[in-house]
Protein backbone atom coordinates (compact mmCIF):
# COMPACT_ATOMS: atom_id res chain seq x y z
CA UNK A 1 0.00 0.00 0.00
CA UNK A 2 1.68 3.74 -0.80
CA UNK A 3 1.35 5.44 2.14
CA UNK A 4 1.65 8.41 0.33
CA UNK A 5 -2.00 8.17 -0.84
CA UNK A 6 -3.19 8.21 2.75
CA UNK A 7 -2.98 11.42 3.32
CA UNK A 8 -4.39 12.92 0.11
CA UNK A 9 -7.06 16.22 1.00
CA UNK A 10 -9.92 17.97 -0.64
CA UNK A 11 -9.24 20.47 -3.03
CA UNK A 12 -12.36 21.62 -3.25
CA UNK A 13 -12.45 23.88 -0.59
CA UNK A 14 -12.75 27.32 -2.23
CA UNK A 15 -11.18 30.47 -0.21
CA UNK A 16 -14.51 32.71 -0.35
CA UNK A 17 -16.76 30.25 1.54
CA UNK A 18 -17.25 30.29 5.28
CA UNK A 19 -15.85 26.95 6.08
CA UNK A 20 -16.99 24.08 8.48
CA UNK A 21 -14.47 21.97 9.19
CA UNK A 22 -14.04 19.73 5.78
CA UNK A 23 -17.26 20.63 4.71
CA UNK A 24 -18.81 18.93 1.60
CA UNK A 25 -18.57 21.61 -1.16
CA UNK A 26 -21.31 19.76 -3.13
CA UNK A 27 -25.09 19.91 -2.97
CA UNK A 28 -26.69 17.58 -0.63
CA UNK A 29 -28.45 14.08 -1.22
CA UNK A 30 -32.62 14.44 -1.94
CA UNK A 31 -34.39 13.02 1.06
CA UNK A 32 -35.74 9.36 -0.28
CA UNK A 33 -38.96 7.78 0.42
CA UNK A 34 -38.32 5.80 3.54
CA UNK A 35 -38.94 2.06 4.07
CA UNK A 36 -38.42 -0.46 6.74
CA UNK A 37 -36.02 -2.71 5.29
CA UNK A 38 -38.27 -6.39 5.46
CA UNK A 39 -34.69 -8.17 6.96
CA UNK A 40 -35.29 -6.24 10.19
CA UNK A 41 -34.01 -8.47 12.89
CA UNK A 42 -30.95 -8.20 15.43
CA UNK A 43 -28.68 -10.64 14.62
CA UNK A 44 -27.45 -12.55 17.98
CA UNK A 45 -23.90 -11.52 18.70
CA UNK A 46 -21.40 -14.37 19.71
CA UNK A 47 -18.12 -14.09 21.42
CA UNK A 48 -15.48 -15.70 19.37
CA UNK A 49 -11.87 -15.14 18.69
CA UNK A 50 -11.22 -12.98 15.90
CA UNK A 51 -9.40 -15.24 12.99
CA UNK A 52 -7.50 -13.74 10.24
CA UNK A 53 -9.50 -13.63 7.00
CA UNK A 54 -7.68 -12.89 3.79
CA UNK A 55 -9.23 -9.21 2.46
CA UNK A 56 -10.77 -10.74 -1.11
CA UNK A 57 -9.81 -6.71 -1.99
CA UNK A 58 -6.26 -7.26 -1.21
CA UNK A 59 -6.04 -9.97 -3.96
CA UNK A 60 -7.89 -8.14 -6.67
CA UNK A 61 -6.95 -5.11 -9.31
CA UNK A 62 -8.67 -2.76 -6.35
CA UNK A 63 -4.96 -2.59 -5.55
CA UNK A 64 -4.15 -0.42 -7.65
CA UNK A 65 -7.34 2.28 -7.30
CA UNK A 66 -6.19 5.23 -5.91
CA UNK A 67 -7.75 5.87 -2.94
CA UNK A 68 -6.10 3.22 -0.29
CA UNK A 69 -6.63 2.53 3.20
CA UNK A 70 -5.97 0.08 6.21
CA UNK A 71 -9.99 -0.03 6.03
CA UNK A 72 -11.34 -1.75 2.63
CA UNK A 73 -14.49 -2.10 1.20
CA UNK A 74 -13.92 -5.80 -0.71
CA UNK A 75 -15.82 -7.65 -3.34
CA UNK A 76 -17.65 -9.76 -0.94
CA UNK A 77 -19.02 -6.57 0.26
CA UNK A 78 -17.87 -6.40 4.02
CA UNK A 79 -15.15 -3.67 5.27
CA UNK A 80 -11.86 -5.12 6.59
CA UNK A 81 -9.70 -3.77 8.99
CA UNK A 82 -6.22 -4.94 6.86
CA UNK A 83 -7.35 -8.32 6.55
CA UNK A 84 -9.73 -8.89 9.08
CA UNK A 85 -13.50 -8.65 8.98
CA UNK A 86 -14.97 -5.69 11.30
CA UNK A 87 -18.51 -7.47 11.10
CA UNK A 88 -16.36 -10.80 13.16
CA UNK A 89 -14.22 -7.93 15.68
CA UNK A 90 -17.39 -6.42 16.71
CA UNK A 91 -19.08 -9.96 17.47
CA UNK A 92 -16.22 -10.69 19.53
CA UNK A 93 -15.28 -7.48 21.47
CA UNK A 94 -17.00 -6.75 25.05
CA UNK A 95 -18.61 -3.72 23.69
CA UNK A 96 -19.97 -1.20 20.88
CA UNK A 97 -19.56 1.31 20.20
CA UNK A 98 -15.30 0.85 20.03
CA UNK A 99 -12.90 2.26 18.25
CA UNK A 100 -10.93 -0.16 15.93
CA UNK A 101 -7.18 0.91 14.89
CA UNK A 102 -4.79 -0.32 11.79
CA UNK A 103 -0.84 -0.36 13.97
CA UNK A 104 0.96 -1.23 10.39
CA UNK A 105 -1.13 2.08 9.23
CA UNK A 106 0.36 4.24 11.95
CA UNK A 107 3.29 2.77 10.86
CA UNK A 108 3.16 3.75 7.46
CA UNK A 109 2.12 6.86 8.31
CA UNK A 110 4.91 7.44 10.18
CA UNK A 111 6.94 6.19 7.70
CA UNK A 112 5.87 8.95 4.94
CA UNK A 113 7.05 11.50 7.04
CA UNK A 114 10.29 9.47 7.49
CA UNK A 115 10.93 9.33 4.09
CA UNK A 116 9.92 13.00 3.49
CA UNK A 117 12.31 14.32 5.91
CA UNK A 118 15.29 12.40 4.66
CA UNK A 119 18.36 14.23 3.69
CA UNK A 120 16.90 17.62 6.35
CA UNK A 121 17.18 17.46 10.02
CA UNK A 122 14.05 17.17 11.41
CA UNK A 123 12.32 16.03 14.50
CA UNK A 124 8.78 14.86 13.99
CA UNK A 125 6.91 15.72 17.56
CA UNK A 126 3.43 13.95 17.17
CA UNK A 127 0.66 16.15 18.46
CA UNK A 128 -0.93 14.05 21.67
CA UNK A 129 -3.55 16.25 22.01
CA UNK A 130 -4.76 14.46 18.53
CA UNK A 131 -4.54 11.04 20.47
CA UNK A 132 -3.41 9.94 23.43
CA UNK A 133 -3.77 6.16 23.97
CA UNK A 134 -0.40 5.04 25.88
CA UNK A 135 -0.22 2.09 23.57
CA UNK A 136 -0.19 4.44 20.67
CA UNK A 137 1.89 6.93 22.03
CA UNK A 138 4.87 3.88 22.61
CA UNK A 139 4.31 2.76 19.31
CA UNK A 140 4.85 6.08 17.95
CA UNK A 141 7.70 6.87 19.97
CA UNK A 142 9.12 3.26 18.72
CA UNK A 143 8.90 4.77 15.49
CA UNK A 144 11.54 7.55 16.54
CA UNK A 145 8.86 10.86 16.48
CA UNK A 146 9.03 13.67 19.42
CA UNK A 147 6.21 14.75 21.19
CA UNK A 148 4.18 17.91 21.32
CA UNK A 149 2.44 18.83 24.34
CA UNK A 150 -0.29 21.30 25.59
CA UNK A 151 -0.36 20.27 29.16
CA UNK A 152 1.26 19.15 32.13
CA UNK A 153 -0.19 15.85 32.03
CA UNK A 154 0.57 15.43 28.37
CA UNK A 155 4.09 16.18 29.52
CA UNK A 156 3.93 12.99 31.99
CA UNK A 157 2.03 10.99 29.78
CA UNK A 158 4.83 11.49 26.95
CA UNK A 159 7.23 10.56 29.50
CA UNK A 160 5.79 6.90 30.58
CA UNK A 161 5.48 6.25 26.81
CA UNK A 162 9.03 6.53 26.82
CA UNK A 163 9.53 10.00 24.74
CA UNK A 164 12.76 11.58 25.25
CA UNK A 165 12.09 15.11 26.32
CA UNK A 166 14.84 16.52 24.40
CA UNK A 167 13.07 15.82 21.47
CA UNK A 168 9.26 17.17 22.90
CA UNK A 169 7.79 20.55 22.40
CA UNK A 170 5.35 22.23 24.74
CA UNK A 171 3.03 24.67 23.36
CA UNK A 172 0.21 26.47 24.28
CA UNK A 173 -1.05 29.92 25.25
CA UNK A 174 -1.73 29.47 28.99
CA UNK A 175 0.84 27.28 30.44
CA UNK A 176 0.57 26.54 33.94
CA UNK A 177 3.76 27.69 36.33
CA UNK A 178 3.89 24.56 38.03
CA UNK A 179 3.14 22.37 34.16
CA UNK A 180 6.25 25.07 32.88
CA UNK A 181 8.36 23.75 36.55
CA UNK A 182 7.88 19.95 34.93
CA UNK A 183 9.24 21.02 31.51
CA UNK A 184 11.85 22.98 32.40
CA UNK A 185 13.32 20.39 34.64
CA UNK A 186 12.93 17.48 32.06
CA UNK A 187 15.04 20.00 29.09
CA UNK A 188 11.77 20.25 27.28
CA UNK A 189 11.43 22.58 24.35
CA UNK A 190 9.40 25.55 25.31
CA UNK A 191 7.37 28.01 23.08
CA UNK A 192 7.17 31.23 24.27
CA UNK A 193 3.22 32.56 23.59
CA UNK A 194 3.20 35.78 25.15
CA UNK A 195 4.51 38.38 27.60
CA UNK A 196 3.26 36.49 30.92
CA UNK A 197 4.06 33.22 29.14
CA UNK A 198 7.86 34.54 28.93
CA UNK A 199 7.63 35.54 32.80
CA UNK A 200 6.17 32.09 33.77
CA UNK A 201 9.14 30.35 31.87
CA UNK A 202 11.80 32.64 33.28
CA UNK A 203 10.33 31.53 36.99
CA UNK A 204 9.72 27.82 36.21
CA UNK A 205 13.41 28.17 35.13
CA UNK A 206 14.42 29.20 38.39
CA UNK A 207 12.90 27.32 40.31
CA UNK A 208 14.05 23.86 38.09
CA UNK A 209 17.43 25.55 38.57
CA UNK A 210 17.27 24.77 34.38
CA UNK A 211 17.98 26.90 31.67
CA UNK A 212 14.69 26.30 28.87
CA UNK A 213 15.51 26.25 25.57
CA UNK A 214 12.65 28.37 23.99
CA UNK A 215 11.39 29.21 20.79
CA UNK A 216 8.94 32.24 19.86
CA UNK A 217 5.92 31.67 18.70
CA UNK A 218 5.15 34.11 16.13
CA UNK A 219 1.80 34.67 14.33
CA UNK A 220 2.57 34.71 10.97
CA UNK A 221 -1.10 36.08 10.06
CA UNK A 222 -1.14 33.55 7.10
CA UNK A 223 -5.16 32.80 6.73
CA UNK A 224 -4.53 28.37 6.92
CA UNK A 225 -8.43 28.92 4.78
CA UNK A 226 -10.14 26.46 7.33
CA UNK A 227 -12.95 26.80 10.00
CA UNK A 228 -12.32 28.99 12.23
CA UNK A 229 -12.15 27.03 15.43
CA UNK A 230 -9.12 25.54 13.81
CA UNK A 231 -7.27 28.48 12.64
CA UNK A 232 -4.41 29.58 14.76
CA UNK A 233 -2.07 31.40 12.63
CA UNK A 234 -4.14 34.55 11.60
CA UNK A 235 -4.27 37.94 13.18
CA UNK A 236 -6.94 37.80 15.31
CA UNK A 237 -5.84 34.19 17.26
CA UNK A 238 -5.32 33.79 20.74
CA UNK A 239 -2.18 32.25 20.41
CA UNK A 240 1.30 32.87 19.56
CA UNK A 241 3.38 36.87 19.56
CA UNK A 242 2.34 39.23 17.28
CA UNK A 243 5.18 39.80 14.73
CA UNK A 244 5.81 43.79 15.36
CA UNK A 245 6.20 42.60 19.38
CA UNK A 246 9.57 40.31 18.09
CA UNK A 247 11.72 43.06 19.35
CA UNK A 248 10.24 43.33 22.58
CA UNK A 249 10.91 39.57 23.06
CA UNK A 250 14.39 39.37 21.71
CA UNK A 251 14.95 42.05 24.52
CA UNK A 252 13.50 40.16 27.29
CA UNK A 253 15.00 36.90 26.71
CA UNK A 254 18.69 39.02 26.37
CA UNK A 255 17.70 40.17 29.55
CA UNK A 256 17.61 36.76 31.01
CA UNK A 257 20.76 34.84 30.07
CA UNK A 258 20.55 32.44 33.23
CA UNK A 259 17.21 31.28 32.29
CA UNK A 260 16.39 31.37 28.30
CA UNK A 261 18.22 30.23 25.87
CA UNK A 262 16.69 30.78 22.89
CA UNK A 263 16.90 28.42 19.91
CA UNK A 264 14.47 28.84 17.35
CA UNK A 265 11.14 29.87 15.65
CA UNK A 266 7.48 28.62 15.46
CA UNK A 267 4.29 28.62 14.07
CA UNK A 268 1.21 26.82 13.84
CA UNK A 269 -1.45 27.82 11.07
CA UNK A 270 -4.16 25.82 11.96
CA UNK A 271 -5.25 22.26 11.01
CA UNK A 272 -7.10 20.48 8.47
CA UNK A 273 -5.07 22.34 5.83
CA UNK A 274 -5.37 21.44 2.52
CA UNK A 275 -2.73 23.89 0.72
CA UNK A 276 1.05 23.78 1.11
CA UNK A 277 1.94 26.76 -0.52
CA UNK A 278 0.52 28.45 2.82
CA UNK A 279 2.48 26.12 4.54
CA UNK A 280 5.30 27.63 1.96
CA UNK A 281 4.48 31.28 2.49
CA UNK A 282 4.43 31.09 6.10
CA UNK A 283 7.98 29.19 6.04
CA UNK A 284 9.26 31.81 4.08
CA UNK A 285 7.96 34.61 6.36
CA UNK A 286 9.69 32.55 9.54
CA UNK A 287 13.24 32.25 7.73
CA UNK A 288 12.93 35.95 7.47
CA UNK A 289 12.50 36.22 11.00
CA UNK A 290 15.24 34.28 11.74
CA UNK A 291 17.75 36.10 9.83
CA UNK A 292 16.39 39.06 11.53
CA UNK A 293 16.86 36.80 14.83
CA UNK A 294 20.14 35.87 13.80
CA UNK A 295 21.43 39.43 12.76
CA UNK A 296 21.18 40.18 16.75
CA UNK A 297 23.35 37.51 17.60
CA UNK A 298 21.39 34.77 18.55
CA UNK A 299 21.88 31.09 17.73
CA UNK A 300 18.65 30.01 16.62
CA UNK A 301 18.89 27.10 14.49
CA UNK A 302 15.40 25.62 14.41
CA UNK A 303 11.78 26.42 12.69
CA UNK A 304 9.36 24.36 13.74
CA UNK A 305 6.40 24.95 11.43
CA UNK A 306 3.97 23.69 13.55
CA UNK A 307 1.37 20.83 12.13
CA UNK A 308 -1.80 20.77 10.15
CA UNK A 309 -1.49 19.20 7.25
CA UNK A 310 -5.17 17.65 6.64
CA UNK A 311 -6.71 14.52 5.09
CA UNK A 312 -8.89 13.52 2.72
CA UNK A 313 -12.15 12.88 5.07
CA UNK A 314 -14.44 12.50 2.22
CA UNK A 315 -12.90 9.45 0.53
CA UNK A 316 -13.33 10.80 -3.12
CA UNK A 317 -9.83 10.10 -3.92
CA UNK A 318 -9.04 13.45 -4.58
CA UNK A 319 -5.41 13.77 -5.48
CA UNK A 320 -4.30 16.08 -2.25
CA UNK A 321 -0.92 16.82 -0.54
CA UNK A 322 1.36 14.43 0.67
CA UNK A 323 3.72 14.77 3.99
CA UNK A 324 6.29 15.06 0.89
CA UNK A 325 4.69 17.84 -0.66
CA UNK A 326 4.71 19.89 2.47
CA UNK A 327 8.23 18.85 2.97
CA UNK A 328 9.31 19.62 -0.21
CA UNK A 329 7.86 22.72 -0.16
CA UNK A 330 9.63 23.86 2.77
CA UNK A 331 12.92 22.06 2.15
CA UNK A 332 14.89 24.25 0.09
CA UNK A 333 14.03 27.11 2.85
CA UNK A 334 15.53 24.78 5.95
CA UNK A 335 18.43 23.95 4.16
CA UNK A 336 19.11 27.41 2.51
CA UNK A 337 19.36 28.28 6.91
CA UNK A 338 21.18 25.22 7.30
CA UNK A 339 17.68 25.02 10.01
CA UNK A 340 17.09 21.84 11.90
CA UNK A 341 12.75 21.12 11.34
CA UNK A 342 10.28 20.28 13.56
CA UNK A 343 7.21 19.47 12.68
CA UNK A 344 4.05 19.11 14.72
CA UNK A 345 1.39 16.35 13.14
CA UNK A 346 -0.69 14.99 14.53
CA UNK A 347 -4.34 14.14 12.67
CA UNK A 348 -2.36 13.36 9.48
CA UNK A 349 -0.37 10.60 10.89
CA UNK A 350 -3.79 8.75 13.25
CA UNK A 351 -6.95 10.48 11.72
CA UNK A 352 -6.98 7.82 9.29
CA UNK A 353 -5.41 4.95 10.69
CA UNK A 354 -9.14 4.39 12.61
CA UNK A 355 -12.84 3.81 12.82
CA UNK A 356 -15.44 4.26 15.49
CA UNK A 357 -17.58 0.87 15.17
CA UNK A 358 -20.90 1.02 15.96
CA UNK A 359 -24.01 -0.87 16.04
CA UNK A 360 -27.48 0.03 14.74
CA UNK A 361 -29.95 0.21 17.40
CA UNK A 362 -32.78 1.09 14.77
CA UNK A 363 -34.31 2.67 12.09
CA UNK A 364 -37.20 5.33 12.13
CA UNK A 365 -38.05 8.14 10.11
CA UNK A 366 -40.19 11.74 11.34
CA UNK A 367 -42.45 11.88 7.58
CA UNK A 368 -39.06 13.82 6.38
CA UNK A 369 -36.06 12.73 7.41
CA UNK A 370 -35.22 9.43 7.74
CA UNK A 371 -32.83 8.62 10.66
CA UNK A 372 -30.53 5.24 11.62
CA UNK A 373 -29.65 5.90 15.47
CA UNK A 374 -26.73 4.03 16.39
CA UNK A 375 -25.11 3.24 19.91
CA UNK A 376 -22.55 5.79 19.28
CA UNK A 377 -23.06 9.11 19.41
CA UNK A 378 -21.35 12.90 20.10
CA UNK A 379 -20.11 11.54 23.89
CA UNK A 380 -17.36 9.27 21.40
CA UNK A 381 -16.99 11.65 18.82
CA UNK A 382 -18.16 15.08 18.75
CA UNK A 383 -16.56 16.37 15.80
CA UNK A 384 -19.87 16.58 13.35
CA UNK A 385 -21.57 18.38 16.37
CA UNK A 386 -18.97 20.71 17.35
CA UNK A 387 -17.78 21.86 13.80
CA UNK A 388 -20.09 20.04 11.65
CA UNK A 389 -17.09 18.19 10.07
CA UNK A 390 -17.85 15.60 7.54
CA UNK A 391 -16.55 11.94 8.60
CA UNK A 392 -17.26 9.18 6.00
CA UNK A 393 -19.80 6.62 7.03
CA UNK A 394 -20.32 3.21 5.54
CA UNK A 395 -21.95 0.08 7.17
CA UNK A 396 -19.82 -3.09 7.44
CA UNK A 397 -21.53 -5.46 6.00
CA UNK A 398 -23.66 -6.02 2.92
CA UNK A 399 -27.08 -4.99 3.23
CA UNK A 400 -29.67 -7.75 2.47
CA UNK A 401 -30.69 -7.33 -1.61
CA UNK A 402 -33.93 -6.28 -0.61
CA UNK A 403 -32.73 -3.48 1.65
CA UNK A 404 -33.71 0.05 0.24
CA UNK A 405 -31.38 2.67 -0.41
CA UNK A 406 -32.83 6.18 1.29
CA UNK A 407 -30.71 9.21 2.80
CA UNK A 408 -30.69 9.36 6.44
CA UNK A 409 -29.07 11.08 9.51
CA UNK A 410 -26.74 8.88 11.48
CA UNK A 411 -27.74 9.89 15.15
CA UNK A 412 -26.88 8.94 18.37
CA UNK A 413 -29.05 8.39 21.36
CA UNK A 414 -28.14 11.46 23.43
CA UNK A 415 -30.72 13.79 24.50
CA UNK A 416 -29.86 16.83 22.11
CA UNK A 417 -29.89 17.52 18.30
CA UNK A 418 -26.62 18.35 17.84
CA UNK A 419 -26.11 14.21 18.48
CA UNK A 420 -25.52 13.43 14.99
CA UNK A 421 -22.43 11.41 13.29
CA UNK A 422 -23.10 11.96 9.71
CA UNK A 423 -26.60 14.11 7.83
CA UNK A 424 -27.96 12.82 4.89
CA UNK A 425 -26.15 10.06 4.14
CA UNK A 426 -27.15 7.75 1.10
CA UNK A 427 -27.17 3.56 2.88
CA UNK A 428 -29.17 0.61 2.42
CA UNK A 429 -31.43 0.56 5.16
CA UNK A 430 -30.11 -1.54 7.77
CA UNK A 431 -30.94 -3.95 9.85
CA UNK A 432 -31.11 -3.91 13.81
CA UNK A 433 -27.95 -4.61 14.89
CA UNK A 434 -25.83 -3.93 11.66
CA UNK A 435 -22.58 -2.50 12.31
CA UNK A 436 -21.73 0.95 11.29
CA UNK A 437 -18.50 2.59 11.04
CA UNK A 438 -17.26 6.36 11.04
CA UNK A 439 -14.03 6.53 9.08
CA UNK A 440 -10.67 8.88 10.04
CA UNK A 441 -11.82 8.40 13.99
CA UNK A 442 -7.97 8.49 15.16
CA UNK A 443 -7.99 11.74 15.30
CA UNK A 444 -9.63 14.27 17.60
CA UNK A 445 -12.17 11.82 18.28
CA UNK A 446 -11.34 9.71 21.79
CA UNK A 447 -9.64 12.40 23.19
CA UNK A 448 -12.00 15.00 22.70
CA UNK A 449 -14.68 12.22 24.08
CA UNK A 450 -16.97 12.44 27.07
CA UNK A 451 -19.17 10.97 29.51
CA UNK A 452 -21.98 12.98 28.55
CA UNK A 453 -25.55 11.35 28.95
CA UNK A 454 -23.11 8.83 31.42
CA UNK A 455 -22.19 7.24 28.07
CA UNK A 456 -18.95 6.00 29.71
CA UNK A 457 -15.84 6.58 26.88
CA UNK A 458 -15.78 3.41 25.18
CA UNK A 459 -12.64 0.78 24.71
CA UNK A 460 -9.98 0.53 22.12
CA UNK A 461 -8.48 -2.09 19.92
CA UNK A 462 -5.98 -1.87 17.00
CA UNK A 463 -5.10 -4.73 14.41
CA UNK A 464 -1.71 -6.11 15.04
CA UNK A 465 0.71 -6.50 12.54
CA UNK A 466 0.50 -10.27 12.26
CA UNK A 467 -3.47 -9.73 11.86
CA UNK A 468 -4.46 -10.20 15.44
CA UNK A 469 -6.60 -7.90 17.78
CA UNK A 470 -5.72 -6.46 21.10
CA UNK A 471 -7.23 -4.51 23.24
CA UNK A 472 -5.72 -0.79 23.62
CA UNK A 473 -7.47 0.68 26.25
CA UNK A 474 -10.29 -0.59 28.09
CA UNK A 475 -13.86 0.63 28.44
CA UNK A 476 -14.77 3.02 30.87
CA UNK A 477 -17.72 1.93 33.84
CA UNK A 478 -20.57 2.90 35.63
CA UNK A 479 -18.02 2.16 38.75
CA UNK A 480 -15.15 4.44 37.06
CA UNK A 481 -17.61 7.40 37.57
CA UNK A 482 -18.91 6.30 41.12
CA UNK A 483 -15.15 6.30 42.03
CA UNK A 484 -15.06 9.98 42.13
CA UNK A 485 -17.73 10.36 45.30
CA UNK A 486 -15.96 7.66 47.02
CA UNK A 487 -15.52 9.00 50.66
CA UNK A 488 -16.94 12.00 49.91
N1 LIG B 1 0.73 22.08 16.93
C1 LIG B 1 -0.09 22.94 17.53
C2 LIG B 1 0.50 24.10 18.20
C3 LIG B 1 -1.47 22.75 17.50
O1 LIG B 1 -2.27 23.64 18.08
C4 LIG B 1 -2.01 21.62 16.83
C5 LIG B 1 -3.44 21.39 16.79
C6 LIG B 1 -1.11 20.72 16.23
C7 LIG B 1 0.25 20.98 16.29
C8 LIG B 1 -1.57 19.50 15.49
O2 LIG B 1 -2.33 19.84 14.39
P1 LIG B 1 -2.82 18.71 13.35
O3 LIG B 1 -1.61 18.20 12.61
O4 LIG B 1 -3.45 17.63 14.12
O5 LIG B 1 -3.80 19.41 12.50
N2 LIG B 1 -10.16 19.44 17.47
C9 LIG B 1 -9.94 19.83 16.09
C10 LIG B 1 -8.49 20.05 15.80
C11 LIG B 1 -7.83 21.05 16.69
C12 LIG B 1 -6.36 21.19 16.40
C13 LIG B 1 -5.71 22.08 17.38
N3 LIG B 1 -4.30 22.22 17.24
C14 LIG B 1 -10.55 18.78 15.18
O6 LIG B 1 -11.24 17.90 15.68
O7 LIG B 1 -10.39 18.82 13.98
Amino acid sequence: MAAATNFSHSPLISKTRTYSLNHYPFPKNTILPFKLSKSYSLKPLSLKAVISQQNPATTTTQETTQFKHCFTKSQDGFLYCENLKVQEIMESVERRPFYLYSKPQITRNVEAYKDALEGLSSIIGYAIKANNNLKILEHLRGLGCGAVLVSGNELRLALRAGFDPTRCIFNGNGKLLDDLVLAAQEGVFVNVDSEFDLENIVAAARIAGKKVNVLLRINPDVDPQVHPYVATGNKNSKFGIRNEKLQWFLDAVKAHPNELKLVGAHCHLGSTITKVDIFRDAAALMVNYIDEIRSQGFEVDYLNIGGGLGIDYYHSGAILPTPRDLIDTVRELVLSRNLNLIIEPGRSLIANTCCLVNRVTGVKTNGTKNFVVIDGSMAELIRPSLYDAYQHIELVSPASPDAEVSTFDVVGPVCESADFLGKDRELSTPAKGAGLVVHDAGAYCMSMASTYNLKMRPPEYWVEEDGSVSKIRHAETFEDHIRFFEGL
